[in-house]
């Protein structure tokens, strides 16, 4: 058991669908003068990123634009935001894009108030992150990471190889979260899946892992039974906005569902693998979402019964114990239903295992994951997803 536990988050959450022409004023609202935008290459060419300057622009909103975030964002990059920030007076930040573009934002934040590198602020305690950001405003275009609602950004060190997590407090939350569902109405099938996978990780993972509370495991049920009603859909039919509002609401409920604890070994091992082969979170995540749950169901079967049951799955007549496995199922059926790629595709091979176990067991969310887990462990959940890749061929 854990012994204390809390729940704190500072973040605004406002959504709905266009409400991304509420941008100027919200930023005017937090008394914010010069905000950078932070976010990547895609969105300037979706046109995402002009929708947004255009509507600062009316709204005589002075802005920087930061529009270099790379997927899996690593520390140099950060550094160079901060830097932009500093020297441009910046005094607010607008993070606009997926995971990473919010998470940069998040970064330049908590490197422009503390001054040196990103590096200096992993995850530790006491916690190197002492004052608040200065305001962000968090427009995810992706609905998936959740990263609009979470204390983290995750980051890549290239030199150790590694991802790794600054954050944990709520000085580097969101200030607010404009939701805008319209913003991922233009997003690829592939990309749909993968961030929606992902979201669902989220809600898993912080549902079965021992930091779960009752707050988080309320918004992790509603966010899993969101995603198992409308990710198909939404990958099936990308314009449907019911389905995509859904979506990016079981996001943000994933990303609450984080609290100021971590997710688990799902999460242990895409971050780690991450940082060892450049990869889309959201699809790696996915791929291995069902072999830990495999793994883990067995710690928690109350709690994987609860979720076939929220995945939509029939459990009447079932015990517990097959009920449980009833959710290990659901989640590998729709993983092949929306295509996520093997880890073969992701461009991983099975002579990596020993060192993504390795990394993977070094991990922080490994502490806390529903069933016990060291290196031999983390080795047979790789054998296990590369064989199950290979039949899914
Ligand atoms: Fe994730």
């Amino acid at each position: 058991m854990v012994p204390f536990q809390a729940y704190q988050t500072p973040t605004a959450f406002k959504h709905g669908l266009g409400i991304l022409s509420n941008l100027a004023d919200e930023v005017k609202a937090l008394g914010v003068k010069r905000p950078m935008l932070v976010t990547d290459p895609g969105i300037v060419r979706a046109g995402i990123a002009d929708e947004a300057m255009n509507v600062l622009k009316k709204g005589n909103v002075d802005f920087v634009l930061f529009d270099q975030v790379a997927a899996n964002p690593p520390v140099e990059l950060v550094d160079r935001g901060a830097a932009l920030f500093k020297q441009e007076g910046c005094d607010g930040l607008i993070g606009l894009g997926g995971g990473s573009s919010i998470d940069t934002a998040k970064a330049i934040g908590v490197v422009a108030k503390h001054g040196g590198s990103a590096v200096d602020y992993e995850w530790a305690d006491p916690n190197p992150i002492t004052v608040p950001i200065p305001p962000l405003i968090a427009l995810p275009t992706t609905a998936g990471t959740g990263s609009e609602a979470t204390l983290w950004s995750v980051l890549t060190d290239h030199e150790r190889r590694i991802k790794f997590n600054i954050g944990g407090t709520p000085n580097i939350a969101a200030t607010v979260a404009l939701i805008d569902p319209l913003l991922t109405i233009n997003l690829p099938a592939h990309v749909t899946a993968g961030t929606g996978m992902d979201a669902l990780a989220h809600a898993i993972e912080c549902y079965t892992m021992a930091f779960a509370q009752p707050f988080t495991d309320a918004v992790a049920l509603l966010a899993m039974e969101y995603v198992g009603q409308y990710l198909r859909i939404a990958f099936a039919q990308g314009h449907n906005q019911e389905a995509r509002y859904k979506m990016s609401m079981a996001a943000m409920l994933g990303g609450l569902a984080y609290g100021t604890d971590s997710a688990g070994a799902a999460h242990a091992m895409s971050q780690t693998a991450g940082g060892v082969v450049n990869c889309p979170h959201g699809a790696i995540t996915a791929r291995l979402l069902g072999p830990v749950m495999e793994y883990n169901y067995m710690g928690e079967p109350q709690k994987f019964a609860r979720i076939a049951v929220a995945l939509g799955e029939d459990v009447r007549g079932l015990s517990v114990w097959q009920a449980a496995e009833k959710a290990v199922e659901a989640v590998y059926r729709l993983t092949e239903d929306v295509e996520i790629p093997t880890l073969q595709d992701l461009g991983f091979s099975e002579d990596q295992i020993p060192l993504l176990a390795e990394l993977a067991s070094k991990d922080p969310q490994t502490i806390g994951n529903p069933r016990d887990i060291n290196t031999q462990g983390y080795i047979k959940v790789y054998q296990h997803t590369f064989e199950a890749g290979r039949r899914s061929k």
